[in-house]
């Protein structure tokens, strides 16, 4: 018997998913099966160029008689006979970007209840069960599979970051049962043994360190592999000057915010209120030396990579050739926190018996607990597991270092700038993660602290950036009003809505903005107080720590339930929410709710049905972070 291609489909927001859709990838060719892993948006779910109007049958193997939807015609999905699907669950129940336009597709009506009956598949997500829409994209994705035909090798599996030891808690006894189906109903032939545990699969790359510098110098080869492309793109961001790295926040106040203005003139970047810009930050000088020094790598020597079998892409965005500074500061995520498979490829690859030991028990079963209380709980790095490692990291073959260490990812910020007040200007607010866990030193947020490290003031400052659409999308027509809820650095949004509406003369602009304390962290203070003298905004503000109870954005949203409801309902306004994803969607809802109860007279049921009517009419939009 033929054993079939294994298809891993992962939707991954933070990189989580997509090092789940690697595990797999990896535990299959541990078993001798042929793989592959993909994004989902950059699967072809469709063939380009259909084909044939219908076809019936039970041809290629399908016991079941279907009928090609004509959309489909040509589809490579339907044509697949195992496929694992890894998705993350975003924000408020949203599907990753990574897999929005199949998400799109896969519910869509013109799709056939016998779509997908060649297909065994199984759903794997990520969530967080603190969320209220805990694992909702890959519940809402097993569901629909099985109702275009699918046959559901297992329940979904439901990992939860909420689990006190980490996701691969739910995820290690599921996929030990999804490993057993697959092998039950494909087993691979006995003279392919399966290769064991301790034994490293080949790498995906060769490295060949080159001998001779090339003749164009590093610096040069890294700029021009970020040569402006129109429009930047994750493969080739533009290096944005940075003009402005101001803390916003006063002295007093716990967290460092900072504005932060870059300088897109030429660069073919325009944006709207409500976009996001993604940046691309780089590991620290200091990080970047000591990950040389433990691994004995030259910096500065030059390297091409080769992969090793056909179909392995070249990484993204990697010059080639390439030197092992820039692979390692701006590639190699070295301050993110290993995951399990990190420490079973080093447990491999260790020639040192007592650290070989150790790396084998935190890659097993039974050493989860003590993994997590060393790795996860802590937050302790890569960089700072490799330290505690010394005879192991020397000893890493370069050809490894692309399976060992996940990529850098971007990391998004909601603009909070128009192009229309800021013309060739492009503005953020970042607040510098940084925060104590039982390790000496403090934890810090790669991106917030490496943008936060950087001045304009000594020299010339670049960082590369690109714009994508955010969830936020604000209305055109003069007459409609906004409600706009966002505490601390989820004004940023709107303060680019504020700017472009003022501009285009638009009223009704009703802004709810909390912070601590008015003299700490009250970004853009003057700017607002001077909107409300023109008439051009309604501000309304909740001080959290200017008295003895906590005064939230949802109290002050109460108190003024009359106006907000008269907005809502009588004005058609739409409402805003951005900021902190943790407690605050859910306070807000909540509140909005009982406006409904009291000013709209509305039973409980009828008020959520309110809320949800406005969700599906975009007039309820939300953009929240971790
Ligand atoms: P706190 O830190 O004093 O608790 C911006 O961070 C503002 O949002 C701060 O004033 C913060 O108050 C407040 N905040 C914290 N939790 C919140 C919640 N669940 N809902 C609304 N605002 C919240």
């Amino acid at each position: 018997m033929q054993v079939p291609q294994l298809l891993v489909l992962f939707g991954s927001q933070t990189g989580t998913a997509q090092d789940e859709a690697e595990r797999l990838g990896r535990e299959a060719r541990r078993r001798r099966l042929g793989c592959r892993v993909q994004a989902l948006d950059s699967y072809a779910v469709v063939n380009e160029g259909g084909g044939e109007q219908c076809r019936k049958g039970t041809d290629q193997g399908c016991q079941r008689p279907y009928t090609y939807p004509c959309l489909v015609l040509e589809a490579n999905l339907i044509r697949e006979p195992l496929v694992i699907f890894v998705c993350a669950t975003t924000g408020q129940g949203d599907p990753p970007d990574n897999m929005k336009n199949f998400w799109r597709f896969i519910f869509r009506k013109s799709l056939l209840s016998t779509s997908l009956c060649q297909m065994d598949f199984a759903v794997l997500g990520l969530g967080d069960s603190s969320y209220a829409k805990f694992n909702f994209v890959a519940k809402k994705l097993h569901r629909r599979l099985l109702q275009l035909g699918g046959s559901a090798l297992l329940p979904p599996c439901l990992g939860d970051d909420q689990h006190e030891l980490g996701p691969d808690a739910a995820i290690d006894p599921w996929l030990g049962d999804l490993w057993k189906k697959i092998m039950g109903l494909y087993p691979v032939p006995l003279d392919f043994p399966e290769i064991p545990l301790g034994v490293p699969l080949p790498s995906k790359f060769i490295f060949q360190f080159l001998q001779e510098v090339p003749s164009v110098g590093a610096e040069e080869l890294n700029i021009a592999s970020s040569a402006p492309q129109r429009p930047p793109s994750e493969l080739q961001p533009f290096l944005a000057p940075m003009v402005t790295n101001q803390r916003v926040t006063g002295p007093q106040h716990f967290q460092d915010v900072r504005l932060i203005e870059f300088d897109i003139t030429d660069s073919s970047i325009s944006f709207a209120a409500g976009d996001v810009v993604l940046i691309m930050p780089s590991n620290s000088e200091t990080h970047t030396q000591q990950f040389c020094q433990l691994l004995c790598l030259d910096p500065n020597q030059f390297f091409m990579l080769k992969p090793r079998e056909p179909g392995v892409h070249y990484p993204p965005g990697l010059p080639q050739p390439c030197t092992v500074w820039h692979l390692v500061s701006q590639y190699l995520d070295i301050a993110s926190v290993p995951r399990r498979s990190f420490f079973e490829l080093l447990a491999c690859l260790s020639p040192h018996g007592l650290e070989r030991e150790k790396l084998l028990e935190f890659s097993s079963a039974r050493g989860q607990e003590e993994l997590w209380e060393y790795c996860n709980r802590p937050r302790r790095t890569i960089l700072e597991v490799l330290c505690d490692f010394p005879h192991t990291a020397a000893a890493i073959p370069p050809d490894y270092l692309l399976d060992l260490i996940p990529r850098i990812r971007p990391r998004a910020f909601s603009i909070a700038s128009s192009l229309l007040v800021h013309p060739r200007r492009l503005q953020i607010l970042v607040a510098v993660v940084q925060y104590q866990t039982r390790l000496k030193e403090p934890r810090r947020g790669l991106c917030s602290s490496w943008l936060a490290s950087l001045n304009p003031e000594q020299g010339p400052v670049r960082v590369p950036l690109w714009v994508r659409p955010g969830s936020l999308v604000f209305p055109e027509t003069p007459g409609t009003p906004i409600i706009m809820v966002g505490p601390g650095t989820g004004v940023a949004p709107f303060r680019a809505a504020i700017q472009e509406r003022v501009a285009h003369s638009r009223t009704g602009n009703f802004l709810f903005f909390g912070c601590r304390q008015r003299d700490q962290d009250f970004y853009w203070q003057t700017e607002w107080q001077e909107l409300e003298k023109k008439g051009c905004l309604t501000l309304v503000t909740a001080f959290s720590r200017e008295q003895e109870q906590k005064i939230y954005v949802q109290h002050r949203l109460r108190e003024l339930g009359p106006l907000v409801w008269e907005l809502l309902d009588r004005q058609g306004a739409y409402f805003y929410l951005a900021g902190n994803a943790k407690y605050m969607p859910t306070d807000v809802a909540e509140a909005l709710t009982s406006i409904f109860q009291e000013e709209g007279r509305l039973s409980n049921p009828e008020a959520a049905a309110y809320l949800a009517r406005l969700q599906q009419t975009l007039r309820y939009q939300t953009e929240t972070w971790a």
